[in-house]
């Protein structure tokens, strides 16, 4: 059984299609066992209660590992441990530091609103606009100590069109995130993402 940890800040529909995925049985492996919001205003967090899924604010002032510490506390207070967990980072818009990422080890997956190595950081989508990409997309990956930067797992491609507005291209990108974390949430319960070095195999 792999417990899972879901990290949010905001509106939190990732976590939601995670959620929904694991309700309707298409995965018995996983079991969500807390979601943890940087911000008490979350909307996520209301939507995660629903689910009746434990929640959680780590809201303080610290940085790095002295804020990071807190949330390894509180998911381990969960039992979603380096050796039994999963930790879906779904809109959840800090940096993590590296003994965090270091403890959870290629069990950390972040989901992104482009075609990484394209358009890293925060407005990608208003970034893919500005530079006039025809296909943008999204990508599932696992954290490593950089900025999006970890192997990633899998991506989903949605064309850009001449009329896309900030808006229209975010929530075409949006349904495809829907799709693809939950798909990937299960590849990692099947044990099927081998990682050598910078690559994901799926076995
Ligand atoms: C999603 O588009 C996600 O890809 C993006 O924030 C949105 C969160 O929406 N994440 C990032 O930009 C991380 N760098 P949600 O809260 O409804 O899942």
């Amino acid at each position: 059984m792999i417990n899972l940890g879901i990290l949010i800040s905001g509106r939190g529909s990732n976590m939601e299609s995670i959620l929904n995925f694991l309700k309707e049985g298409e995965v018995t492996d996983v079991c969500p066992k807390i979601v943890i919001s940087s911000k008490p205003e979350a909307e996520g967090l209301k939507k995660a209660s629903k689910f009746g899924i434990p929640t959680s604010i780590v809201s303080n002032n610290l940085k790095g590992w002295d804020y990071d510490e807190e949330i390894v506390n509180t998911l381990q207070k969960y039992n979603v441990n380096p050796d039994n967990g999963l930790v879906c980072l779904a809109g959840y818009m800090r940096l993590l530091s590296r003994e965090f990422v270091r403890k959870y080890k290629m069990r950390i997956m972040n989901i992104h609103p482009s075609l990484l190595p394209s358009f890293p950081g925060l407005n990608s989508q208003k970034k893919a606009l500005d530079y006039g990409v025809k296909v943008t997309g999204c990508t599932v990956h696992f954290v490593d100590e950089g900025l999006d930067s970890g192997p990633i797992i899998a991506q989903r491609q949605v064309a850009v069109l001449e009329n896309d507005t900030y808006e229209t291209l975010s929530d075409r990108i949006l349904e495809q995130e829907h799709i693809l974390y939950p798909s990937c949430v299960k590849l990692f319960s099947e044990k099927r993402l081998l990682v050598e070095g910078r690559k994901v195999i799926v076995t």
